[in-house]
């Protein structure tokens, strides 16, 4: 998705831009862009591609200049190309923008019979030209909010103005937006993430906020035109560093860090000393807890979808989990005693941030389950549960689910303690039954090499099914996910019971049948299932404990996870899922961390 850059400075910034661009990449892009300010002219390059070819282009042609803005772009409006590129400038004004005017074809038609022209497709560009007509009468601020009045839709706008070469303008209206603060230097960014490297000190721009920043001074006015104060926050280290080390991508290594996420997570949780989950600022007594509203989108969902079969086994309680993106345009009845848990490793998913906004519009007690803290939805849910995983670049998520998934289960049975609908024995036992789960983790990491031969066999086929039942049914559509991500393979999850309601159709020679069936009481019903799958020609891998003693000669293949308490089976059965998606997207040769068409922060609906 589309991220912001301006820098402020009393030296060159345009080599900070592109470092600070770099950061932006995780989020997904398609082409990149920036202009600076010197000698009274605009200088703008852009191109289609990767910020280093943008870097390769300065570098034959530098762009002077104290003060700049950036941009990578996810084509939204318009194919990506270097016209609809950003920065889109006009002789006097330039600007970048994160997020979509939803009533650009309007203005640009009214612009057009009042004989202006445009040179780009993009939904921006009308942007560009109202503040050029603005600023024949207006000086920049005021041009800036009449501007703002016109606009439908979502935004973070970074602007900055041929004749001032000492301020950018920037703007939020949904899209997020950061200030940033350093010695006669200061920044505006989509996230702080891409900040980090400048400076630690952070203020966050609320929706309607305009900000105006000059090398030595930020002043902040909300939608009202007043002046305002903001916040400085001082963001907390990264302990895990954010390069590739000796593996051959971000997500094979973070597969391998699970091990060490999961541990931290535990330790963050887990009160050594009285063996106790500590959970403090819940907004809403567990006791009067009415229902409980799980709510994401993609990977995040799933782990939604494991949280409700933990939360109605541990709990006497009522238990949704909804996607993010039909939430929230459902009729949604909101009670005061639900608890909303928004579960995000980004924090910044527009569908899933739309729902929180709703949400807190009723008044309704949220909570985020998030990887970065200092994300919008962290920011403005009532409670912030960390997961602790440290950055995660590869764009398909994988420590993060685990890590989501802990936080939801220590979430269940703390609930379910605090509620007595769990035995006070029951819940000690589980709690020390959870502190195995990273060395069972690196155990069933080492089933990679087996996993490696699979994939070989598999990765041609042009279809596959993942099929479980109970909690291993949102893994097996999390199996599906991760490999039509990655590999581009096509894949279907699917409760192992519903297989003879139509999907069984599909079932046919050699067939990749992906089958999750751990030794709880679903078993029997779910290798019944497997049994209708081999019986009409499908290629079964099995995925089970080591204890089931499963000997079938028509199983393709096997593969034995360590034996655990069966609350904790889907930890240990998402990791083969994970190797085998990255294994057949090697064979197929595909980009493992930038898979096509993906975003990793999806801030546009
Ligand atoms: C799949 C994947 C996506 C994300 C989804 C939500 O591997 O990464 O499905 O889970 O886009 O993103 P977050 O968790 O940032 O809200």
């Amino acid at each position: 998705m589309c991220g912001i850059i301006g820098i402020v400075s009393n030296k060159s910034v345009s080599t900070n831009i592109i470092n600070s661009l770099k950061k932006l990449e995780y989020r997904g892009y398609d082409s990149a862009g920036l202009a600076t300010i010197s000698d009274g002219k605009i200088n703008e390059k852009k191109c289609p591609g990767r910020v280093e070819k943008l870097e390769k282009i300065l570098f034959q042609t530098p762009s002077r200049g104290n003060l700049g803005i950036g941009h990578v772009r996810w084509a939204t409006h318009g194919v990506p190309n270097e016209v609809n590129a950003h920065p889109h400038s006009s002789e006097i004004v330039s600007v970048v923008h994160n997020g979509i005017i939803e009533n650009s074809d309007e203005l640009k038609k009214e612009l057009e019979k009042s004989g202006k022209t445009f040179k780009s497709q993009t939904d921006t560009e009308v942007i560009t030209v109202l503040l050029t007509e603005k600023l024949k009468k207006l000086e920049p601020l005021k041009a800036v909010f009449e501007t703002l009045e016109t606009l439908k839709g979502s935004f973070a706008l970074g602007i900055i103005f041929k004749e001032f070469e000492d301020f950018i303008i920037g703007a939020r209206r949904g899209s997020p937006l950061a200030v940033g603060y350093s010695n006669s230097e200061n920044y505006l960014g989509s996230d702080s993430y891409a900040l980090k490297s400048m400076t630690n000190k952070i203020s966050y721009l609320d929706d309607g906020d305009v900000c105006v920043l000059s090398k030595d001074d930020v002043k902040f006015y909300n939608s009202n035109k007043d002046k305002i104060n903001k916040e400085i926050f001082t963001l907390s280290e990264d302990k895990s560093s954010v390069s590739k080390g000796n593996y051959k991508s971000f997500m094979i290594k973070e597969i391998f860090e699970q091990p060490n996420t999961t541990k931290t997570c535990l330790k963050e949780y887990i009160d050594k000393i009285r063996e106790e989950i500590n959970f403090y600022n819940l907004p809403v007594d567990p006791k009067k807890i009415n229902k409980v509203v799980l709510i994401g989108c993609g990977t995040a969902y799933h782990s939604c979808l494991v949280a409700k079969y933990w939360l109605e086994e541990l709990t006497t309680l009522n238990v949704e989990a909804d996607i993010a993106s039909e939430f929230r345009y459902r009729k949604v009845k909101f009670d005061i005693n639900n608890l909303y848990i928004f579960v995000s490793q980004s924090g910044e998913t527009a569908d899933t941030y739309a729902a929180l906004d709703l949400c807190k519009k009723e008044n309704a007690k949220t909570c985020s389950v998030v990887n970065v803290v200092e994300s919008s939805i962290a920011r403005h849910s009532d409670c912030v549960l960390p997961i602790h995983a440290g950055p995660e670049i590869g764009v398909a998520s994988t420590k993060a689910f685990l890590g989501q998934m802990l936080v939801l289960y220590l979430l269940s049975l703390k609930i379910s303690e605090i509620r007595n609908d769990i035995e006070h024995k029951e819940y000690k036992k589980k709690i020390g039954e959870l502190k195995k789960i990273p060395k069972l983790i690196a155990e069933s990491l080492k089933e990679e090499e087996k996993i490696q031969l699979i994939a070989k066999d598999i990765y041609k086929s042009k279809g596959s099914m993942f099929l479980g039942r109970g909690s291993s049914f949102p893994i097996a559509l999390e199996g599906a996910l991760k490999l039509k991500e990655l590999s581009y393979l096509h894949a279907e999850g699917y409760p192992a019971g519903e297989m003879k309601h139509g999907p069984l159709a599909l079932i046919e020679d050699g067939l990749p049948v992906v089958v999750i069936a751990p030794k709880d009481k679903y078993f029997e019903k779910t290798l019944s299932n497997m049994q209708e799958v081999i019986a009409r020609g499908g290629k079964v891998l099995l995925l089970t404990n080591s204890s089931s003693k499963v000997i079938s000669e028509n199983i393709r293949f096997q593969i034995n996870l360590p034996d655990a308490d069966l609350t904790l089976t889907p930890f240990l059965f998402t990791i083969p899922l994970q190797l085998l998606s990255y294994h057949v997207a090697m064979f197929k040769k595909c980009d493992i961390d930038k898979p096509r068409n993906l975003a990793k922060s999806v801030t546009v609906e």
